[in-house]
Protein backbone atom coordinates (compact mmCIF):
# COMPACT_ATOMS: atom_id res chain seq x y z
CA UNK A 1 0.00 0.00 0.00
CA UNK A 2 1.21 3.33 -0.72
CA UNK A 3 2.63 5.62 1.71
CA UNK A 4 2.54 9.21 0.71
CA UNK A 5 0.13 11.41 3.02
CA UNK A 6 0.05 14.13 0.32
CA UNK A 7 -3.62 14.39 -1.35
CA UNK A 8 -2.77 13.27 -5.10
CA UNK A 9 -4.15 14.46 -8.06
CA UNK A 10 -6.43 11.28 -8.84
CA UNK A 11 -8.45 12.43 -5.72
CA UNK A 12 -9.68 14.78 -7.59
CA UNK A 13 -11.27 12.38 -9.52
CA UNK A 14 -11.86 9.17 -7.42
CA UNK A 15 -12.10 10.54 -4.27
CA UNK A 16 -14.69 12.46 -4.83
CA UNK A 17 -18.40 13.05 -3.17
CA UNK A 18 -21.28 13.44 -4.81
CA UNK A 19 -22.38 12.89 -8.29
CA UNK A 20 -18.86 13.68 -9.83
CA UNK A 21 -17.60 10.48 -7.45
CA UNK A 22 -20.11 8.01 -8.43
CA UNK A 23 -19.39 8.96 -12.23
CA UNK A 24 -16.02 8.86 -11.92
CA UNK A 25 -15.82 5.38 -9.99
CA UNK A 26 -18.80 3.52 -11.04
CA UNK A 27 -17.87 3.20 -15.20
CA UNK A 28 -14.72 2.46 -13.92
CA UNK A 29 -15.65 -0.14 -11.91
CA UNK A 30 -17.28 -1.92 -15.20
CA UNK A 31 -13.24 -2.84 -15.35
CA UNK A 32 -13.73 -5.44 -12.49
CA UNK A 33 -11.69 -3.42 -9.80
CA UNK A 34 -12.39 -4.19 -6.21
CA UNK A 35 -13.66 -1.94 -3.86
CA UNK A 36 -10.19 -0.70 -2.13
CA UNK A 37 -8.36 0.64 -5.66
CA UNK A 38 -10.09 3.75 -4.92
CA UNK A 39 -8.55 5.05 -1.63
CA UNK A 40 -6.62 7.71 -2.74
CA UNK A 41 -3.42 5.42 -3.88
CA UNK A 42 -1.69 6.95 -6.81
CA UNK A 43 -2.92 6.07 -9.86
CA UNK A 44 -0.35 5.50 -12.94
CA UNK A 45 -0.92 5.86 -16.41
CA UNK A 46 0.92 3.68 -18.78
CA UNK A 47 0.98 5.68 -21.96
CA UNK A 48 1.64 3.22 -24.81
CA UNK A 49 2.52 3.94 -28.66
CA UNK A 50 1.36 0.00 -29.41
CA UNK A 51 0.36 -0.32 -32.85
CA UNK A 52 0.47 -3.20 -35.10
CA UNK A 53 1.28 -0.52 -37.41
CA UNK A 54 4.83 0.50 -35.57
CA UNK A 55 6.26 -3.00 -35.99
CA UNK A 56 8.91 -1.64 -33.57
CA UNK A 57 6.44 -1.05 -30.76
CA UNK A 58 4.33 -4.26 -31.92
CA UNK A 59 5.16 -5.44 -28.33
CA UNK A 60 4.73 -2.48 -25.61
CA UNK A 61 1.26 -4.44 -24.82
CA UNK A 62 3.23 -7.52 -22.93
CA UNK A 63 5.72 -4.96 -21.81
CA UNK A 64 2.96 -2.73 -20.17
CA UNK A 65 1.64 -6.18 -17.99
CA UNK A 66 5.14 -5.93 -16.55
CA UNK A 67 5.18 -2.33 -15.60
CA UNK A 68 1.34 -2.94 -13.99
CA UNK A 69 2.82 -5.52 -11.80
CA UNK A 70 5.22 -3.42 -10.28
CA UNK A 71 2.74 -0.83 -10.00
CA UNK A 72 0.27 -2.89 -8.16
CA UNK A 73 2.75 -4.74 -6.35
CA UNK A 74 3.68 -1.32 -4.72
CA UNK A 75 -0.02 0.00 -4.01
CA UNK A 76 -0.62 1.98 -7.21
CA UNK A 77 -3.42 1.67 -9.73
CA UNK A 78 -2.49 1.49 -13.01
CA UNK A 79 -4.06 2.21 -16.05
CA UNK A 80 -2.66 2.00 -19.78
CA UNK A 81 -3.88 4.08 -22.56
CA UNK A 82 -3.07 4.35 -26.08
CA UNK A 83 -0.87 7.23 -27.23
CA UNK A 84 -0.68 7.53 -30.92
CA UNK A 85 1.58 5.85 -33.03
CA UNK A 86 4.54 6.65 -35.09
CA UNK A 87 5.97 4.04 -37.58
CA UNK A 88 8.77 4.67 -39.26
CA UNK A 89 8.46 1.69 -41.81
CA UNK A 90 5.24 2.84 -43.23
CA UNK A 91 4.09 5.87 -42.43
CA UNK A 92 4.30 8.94 -44.95
CA UNK A 93 4.89 11.19 -45.92
CA UNK A 94 7.60 11.09 -43.16
CA UNK A 95 6.88 10.58 -39.20
CA UNK A 96 8.49 13.17 -38.10
CA UNK A 97 5.31 15.20 -39.62
CA UNK A 98 3.12 13.74 -36.70
CA UNK A 99 6.03 13.99 -34.14
CA UNK A 100 4.25 17.24 -32.83
CA UNK A 101 0.64 15.70 -33.07
CA UNK A 102 1.99 12.57 -30.78
CA UNK A 103 3.63 14.92 -28.21
CA UNK A 104 0.20 17.57 -28.19
CA UNK A 105 -1.95 14.45 -27.97
CA UNK A 106 -0.30 12.60 -24.85
CA UNK A 107 0.03 16.11 -22.98
CA UNK A 108 -3.85 16.64 -23.33
CA UNK A 109 -4.65 12.85 -22.35
CA UNK A 110 -2.32 13.26 -19.64
CA UNK A 111 -3.55 16.07 -17.98
CA UNK A 112 -7.58 15.60 -19.01
CA UNK A 113 -7.16 11.98 -16.76
CA UNK A 114 -6.75 11.47 -13.24
CA UNK A 115 -3.50 10.44 -13.19
CA UNK A 116 -0.86 10.99 -10.57
CA UNK A 117 2.32 9.48 -12.55
CA UNK A 118 3.14 8.11 -15.67
CA UNK A 119 5.38 5.29 -17.50
CA UNK A 120 5.81 5.94 -21.03
CA UNK A 121 6.30 2.59 -23.36
CA UNK A 122 7.92 3.95 -26.51
CA UNK A 123 10.43 2.74 -29.53
CA UNK A 124 10.04 3.10 -32.90
CA UNK A 125 11.85 7.08 -33.64
CA UNK A 126 9.60 9.51 -33.18
CA UNK A 127 7.41 7.86 -30.49
CA UNK A 128 10.51 8.66 -27.52
CA UNK A 129 10.55 12.14 -28.20
CA UNK A 130 7.24 12.54 -29.20
CA UNK A 131 5.85 11.19 -25.80
CA UNK A 132 8.65 12.80 -23.46
CA UNK A 133 7.34 16.40 -24.86
CA UNK A 134 4.15 15.78 -24.37
CA UNK A 135 4.70 14.79 -20.80
CA UNK A 136 7.19 17.58 -20.24
CA UNK A 137 4.66 20.03 -20.81
CA UNK A 138 2.52 18.29 -18.16
CA UNK A 139 4.92 17.85 -15.40
CA UNK A 140 3.78 14.48 -13.62
CA UNK A 141 6.45 12.07 -12.01
CA UNK A 142 7.03 10.48 -15.58
CA UNK A 143 9.42 7.36 -16.41
CA UNK A 144 10.09 6.16 -19.52
CA UNK A 145 10.57 2.63 -20.65
CA UNK A 146 11.94 1.83 -24.60
CA UNK A 147 10.79 -0.97 -26.09
CA UNK A 148 14.45 -2.50 -26.39
CA UNK A 149 16.46 -3.34 -29.79
CA UNK A 150 15.44 -6.55 -32.16
CA UNK A 151 18.23 -9.13 -31.91
CA UNK A 152 20.99 -8.35 -34.45
CA UNK A 153 20.12 -9.00 -38.08
CA UNK A 154 21.55 -11.89 -39.60
CA UNK A 155 22.62 -12.34 -43.61
CA UNK A 156 24.58 -15.27 -44.74
CA UNK A 157 26.50 -15.66 -41.80
CA UNK A 158 27.04 -12.15 -41.29
CA UNK A 159 25.66 -9.41 -39.09
CA UNK A 160 23.20 -6.57 -40.37
CA UNK A 161 21.96 -3.69 -39.27
CA UNK A 162 18.82 -2.82 -39.98
CA UNK A 163 18.41 0.53 -41.98
CA UNK A 164 22.01 0.45 -42.64
CA UNK A 165 22.23 -2.53 -44.57
CA UNK A 166 18.74 -1.40 -46.48
CA UNK A 167 20.91 1.44 -47.96
CA UNK A 168 23.54 -0.06 -48.57
CA UNK A 169 22.25 -3.63 -50.48
CA UNK A 170 19.88 -1.25 -52.24
CA UNK A 171 22.79 1.17 -54.08
CA UNK A 172 24.58 -2.47 -54.41
CA UNK A 173 21.44 -3.55 -56.56
CA UNK A 174 21.72 -0.38 -58.25
CA UNK A 175 24.87 -1.40 -59.29
CA UNK A 176 24.26 -4.81 -60.39
CA UNK A 177 26.13 -6.22 -57.43
CA UNK A 178 23.55 -7.91 -56.03
CA UNK A 179 19.85 -9.50 -57.24
CA UNK A 180 16.51 -8.68 -56.03
CA UNK A 181 16.26 -12.55 -54.63
CA UNK A 182 19.58 -11.65 -52.66
CA UNK A 183 18.01 -8.44 -51.07
CA UNK A 184 14.48 -10.84 -50.44
CA UNK A 185 16.33 -12.77 -48.15
CA UNK A 186 18.15 -10.22 -46.62
CA UNK A 187 14.80 -8.45 -45.83
CA UNK A 188 13.53 -11.75 -43.43
CA UNK A 189 17.24 -12.05 -41.88
CA UNK A 190 16.93 -8.63 -41.04
CA UNK A 191 14.03 -8.04 -38.47
CA UNK A 192 13.91 -11.71 -36.80
CA UNK A 193 12.62 -10.18 -33.28
CA UNK A 194 10.46 -7.76 -31.79
CA UNK A 195 11.57 -4.42 -30.94
CA UNK A 196 13.49 -1.37 -32.52
CA UNK A 197 15.76 -1.20 -34.95
CA UNK A 198 19.06 -2.63 -33.53
CA UNK A 199 21.89 -0.29 -35.47
CA UNK A 200 22.64 3.17 -33.69
CA UNK A 201 19.77 4.98 -35.27
CA UNK A 202 17.15 7.31 -34.39
CA UNK A 203 15.65 4.51 -32.17
CA UNK A 204 18.66 3.41 -30.52
CA UNK A 205 20.31 6.89 -29.81
CA UNK A 206 16.94 8.14 -28.60
CA UNK A 207 16.80 5.55 -25.88
CA UNK A 208 20.63 6.07 -24.50
CA UNK A 209 19.78 9.73 -24.92
CA UNK A 210 16.80 9.09 -22.67
CA UNK A 211 18.71 7.16 -20.48
CA UNK A 212 21.44 9.56 -20.74
CA UNK A 213 18.83 12.29 -19.26
CA UNK A 214 18.06 10.27 -16.22
CA UNK A 215 14.10 9.28 -17.52
CA UNK A 216 14.80 5.72 -17.90
CA UNK A 217 16.16 2.99 -15.51
CA UNK A 218 20.20 2.08 -15.51
CA UNK A 219 20.44 0.06 -18.42
CA UNK A 220 17.45 -0.13 -19.88
CA UNK A 221 18.72 1.70 -23.37
CA UNK A 222 20.12 -1.69 -24.62
CA UNK A 223 18.84 -5.06 -23.61
CA UNK A 224 17.00 -6.65 -26.74
CA UNK A 225 13.25 -6.31 -26.69
CA UNK A 226 13.25 -10.04 -26.27
CA UNK A 227 15.08 -10.54 -23.62
CA UNK A 228 13.86 -11.51 -20.16
CA UNK A 229 15.52 -8.69 -18.36
CA UNK A 230 13.69 -5.89 -20.21
CA UNK A 231 10.32 -7.25 -18.66
CA UNK A 232 12.22 -6.99 -15.14
CA UNK A 233 13.23 -3.66 -16.27
CA UNK A 234 9.14 -3.10 -16.75
CA UNK A 235 8.31 -4.45 -13.71
CA UNK A 236 10.95 -2.35 -11.97
CA UNK A 237 9.95 0.38 -13.68
CA UNK A 238 6.07 0.07 -12.04
CA UNK A 239 7.60 -0.46 -8.63
CA UNK A 240 9.45 2.81 -9.03
CA UNK A 241 7.27 4.94 -10.66
CA UNK A 242 4.72 4.66 -7.43
CA UNK A 243 7.61 6.02 -5.33
CA UNK A 244 8.62 8.96 -7.80
CA UNK A 245 4.68 9.73 -7.17
CA UNK A 246 5.54 9.96 -3.21
CA UNK A 247 8.15 11.83 -3.64
CA UNK A 248 6.67 14.39 -6.10
CA UNK A 249 9.39 13.22 -8.12
CA UNK A 250 8.41 15.75 -11.15
CA UNK A 251 10.28 15.34 -14.85
CA UNK A 252 11.15 18.60 -14.47
CA UNK A 253 13.15 18.29 -11.39
CA UNK A 254 15.00 15.06 -13.82
CA UNK A 255 15.33 17.10 -16.96
CA UNK A 256 17.30 19.94 -16.04
CA UNK A 257 20.25 21.75 -18.00
CA UNK A 258 22.61 19.07 -16.06
CA UNK A 259 20.47 16.25 -17.51
CA UNK A 260 20.88 17.72 -21.10
CA UNK A 261 24.77 18.39 -21.40
CA UNK A 262 24.87 14.83 -19.93
CA UNK A 263 22.55 13.72 -22.87
CA UNK A 264 24.45 16.04 -25.10
CA UNK A 265 27.42 14.41 -24.73
CA UNK A 266 26.32 10.33 -24.40
CA UNK A 267 25.04 11.47 -27.75
CA UNK A 268 28.42 12.22 -29.26
CA UNK A 269 29.98 9.22 -27.23
CA UNK A 270 27.43 6.57 -28.94
CA UNK A 271 27.88 8.01 -32.34
CA UNK A 272 24.06 8.86 -32.35
CA UNK A 273 22.16 10.29 -34.92
CA UNK A 274 21.83 14.01 -35.59
CA UNK A 275 18.05 13.04 -34.95
CA UNK A 276 18.75 13.54 -31.63
CA UNK A 277 20.01 17.33 -32.16
CA UNK A 278 16.36 18.13 -33.10
CA UNK A 279 14.59 15.80 -30.16
CA UNK A 280 16.44 17.56 -27.74
CA UNK A 281 16.22 21.18 -28.62
CA UNK A 282 12.22 20.31 -28.91
CA UNK A 283 12.58 18.70 -25.14
CA UNK A 284 14.22 20.76 -23.72
CA UNK A 285 11.74 23.93 -25.19
CA UNK A 286 8.71 22.62 -23.72
CA UNK A 287 10.90 22.75 -20.12
CA UNK A 288 12.20 26.15 -20.70
CA UNK A 289 15.50 24.57 -20.25
CA UNK A 290 18.66 26.93 -22.36
CA UNK A 291 19.95 24.51 -25.11
CA UNK A 292 21.34 25.75 -28.20
CA UNK A 293 22.05 24.08 -31.39
CA UNK A 294 25.98 25.22 -30.41
CA UNK A 295 25.66 23.32 -27.42
CA UNK A 296 25.93 20.05 -29.26
CA UNK A 297 28.98 21.41 -30.88
CA UNK A 298 31.02 22.64 -27.66
CA UNK A 299 29.69 20.65 -25.12
CA UNK A 300 31.23 17.50 -27.59
CA UNK A 301 34.62 18.92 -28.62
CA UNK A 302 36.38 16.94 -25.87
CA UNK A 303 33.97 13.62 -26.12
CA UNK A 304 35.38 10.93 -28.28
CA UNK A 305 33.36 7.79 -29.65
CA UNK A 306 33.33 5.04 -27.57
CA UNK A 307 31.04 3.22 -29.03
CA UNK A 308 31.65 0.96 -32.28
CA UNK A 309 27.85 0.56 -33.56
CA UNK A 310 26.75 0.76 -37.06
CA UNK A 311 26.26 2.63 -39.17
CA UNK A 312 29.38 4.21 -37.91
CA UNK A 313 30.97 1.16 -37.00
CA UNK A 314 30.41 -2.74 -36.95
CA UNK A 315 28.51 -4.25 -34.44
CA UNK A 316 24.62 -3.69 -33.02
CA UNK A 317 22.41 -3.18 -30.47
CA UNK A 318 22.57 -6.62 -28.77
CA UNK A 319 26.80 -6.91 -29.11
CA UNK A 320 26.43 -3.35 -26.71
CA UNK A 321 23.59 -4.77 -24.29
CA UNK A 322 26.15 -8.02 -23.33
CA UNK A 323 28.94 -5.13 -23.44
CA UNK A 324 27.62 -3.49 -20.74
CA UNK A 325 25.29 -0.88 -22.40
CA UNK A 326 25.14 2.56 -21.54
CA UNK A 327 25.96 2.35 -18.10
CA UNK A 328 29.58 1.71 -18.88
CA UNK A 329 29.47 4.51 -21.44
CA UNK A 330 29.10 6.89 -18.42
CA UNK A 331 31.21 5.03 -16.28
CA UNK A 332 33.97 5.95 -18.64
CA UNK A 333 32.34 9.53 -19.52
CA UNK A 334 32.68 10.27 -15.85
CA UNK A 335 35.13 13.21 -16.10
CA UNK A 336 32.87 14.69 -18.37
CA UNK A 337 29.14 14.06 -16.69
CA UNK A 338 27.30 15.77 -14.38
CA UNK A 339 27.71 12.01 -12.41
CA UNK A 340 25.31 13.81 -9.36
CA UNK A 341 22.40 14.16 -10.97
CA UNK A 342 19.40 12.21 -9.88
CA UNK A 343 17.59 10.14 -12.33
CA UNK A 344 14.05 8.55 -12.29
CA UNK A 345 15.80 5.40 -10.35
CA UNK A 346 16.10 7.70 -7.21
CA UNK A 347 19.80 7.50 -7.30
CA UNK A 348 22.15 9.46 -9.20
CA UNK A 349 24.07 8.92 -12.22
CA UNK A 350 27.74 8.14 -10.02
CA UNK A 351 25.19 5.33 -8.17
CA UNK A 352 23.55 3.82 -10.88
CA UNK A 353 26.40 2.96 -12.80
CA UNK A 354 28.73 2.33 -9.86
CA UNK A 355 29.27 -1.76 -10.81
CA UNK A 356 29.11 -1.15 -14.14
CA UNK A 357 31.79 -3.79 -16.10
CA UNK A 358 32.79 -3.60 -19.82
CA UNK A 359 32.24 -7.01 -20.84
CA UNK A 360 33.58 -6.38 -24.80
CA UNK A 361 35.90 -3.74 -25.51
CA UNK A 362 35.63 -4.16 -28.68
CA UNK A 363 32.57 -2.76 -28.34
CA UNK A 364 32.65 -0.07 -26.08
CA UNK A 365 36.32 2.01 -25.83
CA UNK A 366 37.95 3.46 -23.33
CA UNK A 367 38.78 7.39 -22.81
CA UNK A 368 42.31 6.47 -23.78
CA UNK A 369 41.48 3.85 -26.33
CA UNK A 370 38.12 5.26 -27.64
CA UNK A 371 36.68 3.50 -31.01
CA UNK A 372 37.03 7.06 -32.91
CA UNK A 373 38.76 10.40 -31.12
CA UNK A 374 36.90 13.52 -29.78
CA UNK A 375 35.20 15.94 -32.85
CA UNK A 376 33.73 12.50 -34.48
CA UNK A 377 30.37 13.21 -34.04
CA UNK A 378 27.83 15.80 -35.23
CA UNK A 379 29.27 19.13 -35.57
CA UNK A 380 27.15 22.47 -36.66
CA UNK A 381 27.94 24.28 -39.50
CA UNK A 382 27.13 27.86 -40.33
CA UNK A 383 28.22 30.50 -43.20
CA UNK A 384 26.14 32.33 -45.89
CA UNK A 385 24.24 29.19 -46.74
CA UNK A 386 22.97 28.49 -43.74
CA UNK A 387 22.74 31.67 -41.60
CA UNK A 388 20.86 29.87 -38.71
CA UNK A 389 23.14 26.60 -38.53
CA UNK A 390 23.08 22.94 -40.31
CA UNK A 391 24.29 19.68 -39.10
CA UNK A 392 26.80 16.63 -40.24
CA UNK A 393 27.84 13.74 -38.59
CA UNK A 394 31.54 13.29 -38.85
CA UNK A 395 31.33 9.58 -38.12
CA UNK A 396 29.35 8.96 -41.49
CA UNK A 397 30.96 11.39 -43.74
CA UNK A 398 34.42 10.97 -45.56
CA UNK A 399 37.49 12.23 -44.43
CA UNK A 400 38.43 13.96 -47.75
CA UNK A 401 35.15 15.48 -48.11
CA UNK A 402 35.18 17.30 -44.84
CA UNK A 403 37.03 20.60 -46.75
CA UNK A 404 35.65 20.77 -49.96
CA UNK A 405 34.42 23.05 -52.67
CA UNK A 406 32.58 22.12 -55.69
CA UNK A 407 29.83 23.10 -58.01
CA UNK A 408 26.45 22.97 -57.12
CA UNK A 409 23.81 20.48 -59.00
CA UNK A 410 20.16 21.84 -57.26
CA UNK A 411 16.63 19.86 -57.33
CA UNK A 412 14.04 22.02 -56.11
CA UNK A 413 12.12 18.63 -55.10
CA UNK A 414 13.26 15.09 -54.17
CA UNK A 415 11.78 13.31 -56.57
CA UNK A 416 12.79 14.92 -59.40
CA UNK A 417 16.77 13.89 -58.01
CA UNK A 418 15.71 10.40 -57.34
CA UNK A 419 14.95 10.06 -60.68
CA UNK A 420 18.20 12.05 -62.25
CA UNK A 421 20.24 10.07 -59.85
CA UNK A 422 19.65 6.95 -61.99
CA UNK A 423 19.78 8.84 -65.15
CA UNK A 424 23.52 7.25 -66.40
CA UNK A 425 24.13 10.69 -68.01
CA UNK A 426 23.93 13.01 -65.17
CA UNK A 427 26.28 15.85 -65.61
CA UNK A 428 28.12 15.15 -62.54
CA UNK A 429 31.68 14.64 -60.59
CA UNK A 430 32.87 13.00 -57.70
CA UNK A 431 33.82 16.94 -56.56
CA UNK A 432 29.28 17.70 -57.34
CA UNK A 433 27.78 18.85 -54.49
CA UNK A 434 24.43 18.06 -54.72
CA UNK A 435 21.33 20.62 -53.16
CA UNK A 436 18.14 19.53 -52.58
CA UNK A 437 15.98 21.51 -51.24
CA UNK A 438 12.43 22.42 -50.42
CA UNK A 439 12.66 19.64 -48.16
CA UNK A 440 12.48 21.04 -44.46
CA UNK A 441 9.57 21.32 -42.09
CA UNK A 442 8.04 23.38 -43.65
CA UNK A 443 8.55 22.51 -47.06
CA UNK A 444 7.83 19.15 -47.69
CA UNK A 445 6.10 19.57 -45.41
CA UNK A 446 7.34 17.54 -42.04
CA UNK A 447 10.97 17.10 -42.05
CA UNK A 448 11.42 13.80 -43.96
CA UNK A 449 14.61 11.67 -43.42
CA UNK A 450 15.30 11.77 -47.54
CA UNK A 451 19.02 14.19 -46.76
CA UNK A 452 21.20 11.10 -46.98
CA UNK A 453 20.38 10.80 -50.72
CA UNK A 454 21.30 8.33 -52.78
CA UNK A 455 24.66 8.67 -54.95
CA UNK A 456 24.32 8.72 -58.64
CA UNK A 457 24.28 5.63 -60.33
CA UNK A 458 26.99 7.44 -62.77
CA UNK A 459 29.63 7.28 -60.22
CA UNK A 460 28.37 4.15 -58.35
CA UNK A 461 29.59 2.51 -61.23
CA UNK A 462 32.74 4.39 -61.20
CA UNK A 463 33.56 3.17 -57.68
CA UNK A 464 32.51 6.41 -56.16
CA UNK A 465 30.67 5.76 -52.94
CA UNK A 466 30.37 9.11 -51.45
CA UNK A 467 29.66 12.85 -52.54
CA UNK A 468 29.21 16.10 -50.39
CA UNK A 469 25.16 16.36 -50.35
CA UNK A 470 23.11 19.09 -48.96
CA UNK A 471 19.36 19.63 -47.79
CA UNK A 472 16.80 20.98 -45.81
CA UNK A 473 15.78 17.59 -44.75
CA UNK A 474 17.21 15.14 -41.98
CA UNK A 475 18.43 12.01 -42.68
CA UNK A 476 17.71 8.49 -41.08
CA UNK A 477 19.81 7.35 -38.19
CA UNK A 478 20.89 4.40 -39.74
CA UNK A 479 22.07 6.24 -43.10
CA UNK A 480 25.29 7.94 -43.81
CA UNK A 481 27.48 9.64 -46.09
CA UNK A 482 28.42 13.33 -45.82
CA UNK A 483 25.52 14.68 -45.73
CA UNK A 484 24.47 18.28 -44.48
CA UNK A 485 21.57 18.27 -42.97
CA UNK A 486 18.80 20.51 -41.06
CA UNK A 487 20.03 23.85 -43.20
CA UNK A 488 18.46 26.84 -41.42
CA UNK A 489 16.51 28.62 -42.70
CA UNK A 490 15.17 26.32 -44.57
CA UNK A 491 14.26 27.13 -48.42
CA UNK A 492 10.52 27.36 -48.49
CA UNK A 493 10.51 30.24 -45.73
CA UNK A 494 13.14 31.83 -47.93
CA UNK A 495 17.01 30.82 -46.56
CA UNK A 496 19.68 31.26 -48.73
CA UNK A 497 19.28 27.59 -50.11
CA UNK A 498 16.75 28.70 -52.23
CA UNK A 499 18.63 31.07 -54.14
CA UNK A 500 21.34 28.30 -55.19
CA UNK A 501 21.40 27.13 -58.69
CA UNK A 502 23.05 24.78 -60.51
CA UNK A 503 27.29 26.18 -61.13
CA UNK A 504 27.19 28.24 -58.32
CA UNK A 505 30.28 27.03 -55.81
CA UNK A 506 29.89 25.68 -52.89
CA UNK A 507 32.37 25.85 -49.69
CA UNK A 508 32.49 23.06 -46.67
CA UNK A 509 34.84 23.26 -44.18
CA UNK A 510 34.52 21.42 -41.28
CA UNK A 511 37.39 22.23 -39.53
CA UNK A 512 36.32 26.43 -39.20
CA UNK A 513 32.78 25.20 -39.23
CA UNK A 514 31.58 26.89 -42.38
CA UNK A 515 29.34 26.41 -44.96
CA UNK A 516 29.11 28.82 -47.50
CA UNK A 517 27.53 29.77 -50.60
CA UNK A 518 30.26 31.09 -52.94
CA UNK A 519 28.28 33.92 -55.08
CA UNK A 520 28.30 38.06 -54.03
CA UNK A 521 25.60 39.71 -52.12
CA UNK A 522 24.52 41.73 -54.91
CA UNK A 523 23.35 38.82 -57.15
CA UNK A 524 22.10 36.78 -54.48
CA UNK A 525 19.77 40.04 -53.72
CA UNK A 526 18.63 39.97 -57.22
CA UNK A 527 17.81 36.55 -57.19
CA UNK A 528 15.93 37.34 -53.90
CA UNK A 529 13.23 39.49 -55.87
CA UNK A 530 12.46 36.77 -58.04
CA UNK A 531 12.11 33.90 -55.71
CA UNK A 532 8.43 33.23 -54.32
CA UNK A 533 7.44 30.95 -51.58
CA UNK A 534 5.96 27.32 -52.42
CA UNK A 535 2.08 27.41 -52.44
CA UNK A 536 0.92 25.20 -48.71
CA UNK A 537 -0.36 21.54 -49.92
CA UNK A 538 -3.55 21.70 -47.99
CA UNK A 539 -5.69 24.36 -46.48
CA UNK A 540 -7.03 21.92 -44.07
CA UNK A 541 -6.52 19.61 -41.26
CA UNK A 542 -3.02 19.48 -39.27
CA UNK A 543 -1.08 19.73 -42.36
CA UNK A 544 -2.19 23.34 -42.12
CA UNK A 545 -1.97 23.72 -38.60
CA UNK A 546 1.51 22.24 -38.35
CA UNK A 547 2.83 24.31 -41.57
CA UNK A 548 1.43 27.51 -40.61
CA UNK A 549 2.94 26.90 -36.65
CA UNK A 550 6.30 24.65 -37.25
CA UNK A 551 9.70 25.95 -35.42
CA UNK A 552 12.96 25.34 -38.15
CA UNK A 553 15.51 23.11 -37.18
CA UNK A 554 17.66 25.06 -35.08
CA UNK A 555 14.36 25.52 -32.93
CA UNK A 556 13.59 21.65 -32.66
CA UNK A 557 10.71 22.05 -35.02
CA UNK A 558 8.40 21.25 -32.36
CA UNK A 559 5.26 24.05 -33.06
CA UNK A 560 5.24 27.68 -32.10
CA UNK A 561 2.54 27.48 -29.73
CA UNK A 562 3.58 24.09 -27.77
CA UNK A 563 6.88 25.56 -26.81
CA UNK A 564 6.56 25.07 -22.82
CA UNK A 565 3.85 23.51 -20.64
CA UNK A 566 0.60 24.20 -19.09
CA UNK A 567 1.12 22.31 -16.00
CA UNK A 568 -1.39 19.66 -15.07
CA UNK A 569 -3.93 21.50 -12.91
CA UNK A 570 -7.11 20.84 -14.92
CA UNK A 571 -9.81 23.77 -12.99
CA UNK A 572 -13.32 22.71 -14.44
CA UNK A 573 -15.50 19.57 -14.09
CA UNK A 574 -16.86 17.57 -16.91
CA UNK A 575 -20.53 16.87 -15.68
FE1 LIG B 1 11.12 1.73 -36.07
FE2 LIG B 1 13.73 1.83 -36.94
S1 LIG B 1 11.93 1.65 -38.07
S2 LIG B 1 12.93 1.86 -34.95
MG1 LIG C 1 15.01 5.78 -38.35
Amino acid sequence: MSTTNRPLRSGEWFGAEGRNGFIHRSWMRNQGFADDVFDGRPVIGIATTWSELTPCNAHLRDLAESVKRGVWESGGLPLEFPAMSLGEPLMRPTTMLYRNLLAMELEESVRANPLDGVVLLSGCDKTTPGLLMGAASVDLPTLMLTGGPMLNGKFRGQDIGSGTVVWRFTEEMRAGRMTAADCSEAEVGMSRSRGHCMTMGTASTMACVTEALGVQLPGAAAVPAVDSRRYALAHAAGRRIVAMVEQDQRLSSVLTRQAFENAVRVNAAIGGSTNAVVHLLAIAGRLGVPLSLEDFDTLTADVPMLVNLMPSGTYLMEDFAYAGGLPVVMKELAPLLHMDHITVSGRSVAENVDGAQCWNRDVIGTMDEPFQPAGSGTVVLRGSLAPSGAVLKVSAASTHLLTHTGPALVFDRIEEYVVAADDPDLDVTPDTVIVVRNAGPRGYPGFPEVGNVPMPRRLLADGITDMVRISDARMSGTGYGTCILHVAPEASVGGPLALVRTGDLVAVDVSTRRLDLLVDDAELAQRRTTWQPPKPVTDRGWVRLYSEHVLQADSGADLDFLVGGSGSAVPRHSH
